[in-house]
C-alpha cells in the first residue's frame, strides 16, 4: 500500500479513531485529487504536506474528519458539510430507499415534505431518484443556516427546479392548502439525557440536529404525527428514520392517530431504524 496512506492510517490509529482505514483513504483521495484505483496503482501522490496536516488535525481535535474536509457523501453524491449541519448518515439511505419505493410508481404529480431538511441529503437524493417525474419537493428547517447549506447542495446538485426551501418550525410555515404524498422526516432523536454518552465527534454537530428534550427521545415524532393529517393528502404517506429502543413507542403514536399498516425496516446492525405508514 502507498507509503502516505500508511503514514496517515497510523496518525489516525494512535489517536484511536476507530474507522482509521476509512478515514485516511478519504483525506488522501480528497487532497490529492487521485481515485482510490489510481493511488492502489502508486500514482505520485500530490499535497502530501496537505495530507499530513489534515491528517494530524483530525487526530488532535477529533472534529469529524468530513467536518474538516468540507464535504460528506450520501448515496454516491458529494455534499457540502459544515458546523451547521449534521453529517449525512448511511442508516438514512435506508429511509430514501424505503421513500422512493412508496413513489416510484406513481404517475400523478409528486408533493413530498422534507421536514428537517439539514444538508439537503433526504430531499436531493429523493429529487434525484424520482427526476423523470413531475416532482415538487418542500425543505423545511428551523435553522436558516442549514437552509443556506441545503440550497447549496440541491444547487451543485442542478435540482433547485425541483425543491423549494422554507424556515419553518415543522408545520408552522406550511399552508392549510398544501398537501403532500409523503411526509418525511429524520428528526433530532437522542433524548438530551443521553449528551454525556456520546461519542466525542457528534458533540460537534448541531444540537439542534441532535436532540429532543423529552425522555425517550419522540418529541419531534409526537408533534409531526398529531398534524399529520392536515397535510397529506388522502392515502399519503409518513416516513421516519428512529432511534434505538423508540420503534414501539412511536408505532403506539401512530396508532393512536389512525395510521395504518405501519412497516419498520431494520438497518444492518439489526436495530430498528424507518418506519412508515399511511393514512
Ligand atoms: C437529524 S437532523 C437531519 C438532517 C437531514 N435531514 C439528514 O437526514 O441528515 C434534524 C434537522 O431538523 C432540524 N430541526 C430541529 N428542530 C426543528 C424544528 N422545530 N422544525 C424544523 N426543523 C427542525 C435541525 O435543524 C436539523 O437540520
Amino acid at each position: 500500500m502507498n507509503t502516505i496512506v500508511k503514514q496517515v492510517e497510523k496518525i489516525l490509529s494512535n489517536a484511536g479513531i476507530e474507522e482509521y482505514k476509512q478515514e485516511a483513504k478519504l483525506i488522501v483521495e480528497a487532497v490529492s485529487g487521485l481515485s482510490s484505483d489510481k493511488i492502489i496503482l502508486g500514482f505520485e501522490i500530490k499535497n502530501v504536506d496537505k495530507i499530513i496536516e489534515i491528517a494530524e488535525k483530525r487526530a488532535k481535535s477529533k472534529v469529524p474528519v468530513q467536518y474538516i474536509l468540507g464535504f460528506s457523501y450520501f448515496m454516491g453524491e458529494k455534499y457540502i458539510v459544515n458546523k451547521d449541519v449534521l453529517i449525512p448518515r448511511d442508516e438514512t439511505e435506508i429511509l430514501v430507499l424505503e421513500c422512493y419505493k412508496l413513489l416510484k410508481d406513481k404517475k400523478e404529480k409528486i408533493d413530498i415534505l422534507d421536514i428537517g431538511v439539514g444538508s439537503g441529503c433526504i430531499s436531493c437524493a429523493l429529487a434525484k431518484k424520482l427526476i423523470d417525474k413531475d416532482i415538487e419537493i418542500l425543505a423545511v428547517d428551523i435553522s436558516s443556516e442549514a437552509i443556506k447549506t441545503a440550497l447549496e447542495n440541491a444547487d451543485k446538485l442542478d435540482l433547485i427546479r425541483k425543491i423549494i426551501f422554507r424556515k419553518s418550525d415543522i408545520y408552522s410555515k406550511i399552508r392549510g392548502c398544501e398537501k403532500f404524498d409523503l411526509i418525511v422526516s429524520n428528526p433530532p432523536y437522542i433524548p438530551i439525557k443521553d449528551k454525556n454518552n456520546l461519542q466525542n465527534e457528534v458533540c460537534f454537530e448541531p444540537k439542534l440536529a441532535l436532540f429532543a428534550s423529552d425522555i425517550d427521545g419522540v418529541e419531534f415524532y409526537k408533534k409531526i404525527i398529531k398534524d399529520a393529517c392536515k397535510f397529506l393528502k388522502s392515502g399519503g404517506f409518513l416516513a421516519f428514520e428512529i432511534g434505538i429502543n423508540q420503534s414501539e413507542i412511536i408505532k403506539n403514536i401512530l396508532v393512536e392517530n389512525n395510521f395504518q399498516d405501519i412497516k419498520i425496516i431494520k438497518d444492518l446492525a439489526n436495530i430498528d431504524r424507518v418506519i412508515i405508514t399511511h393514512l
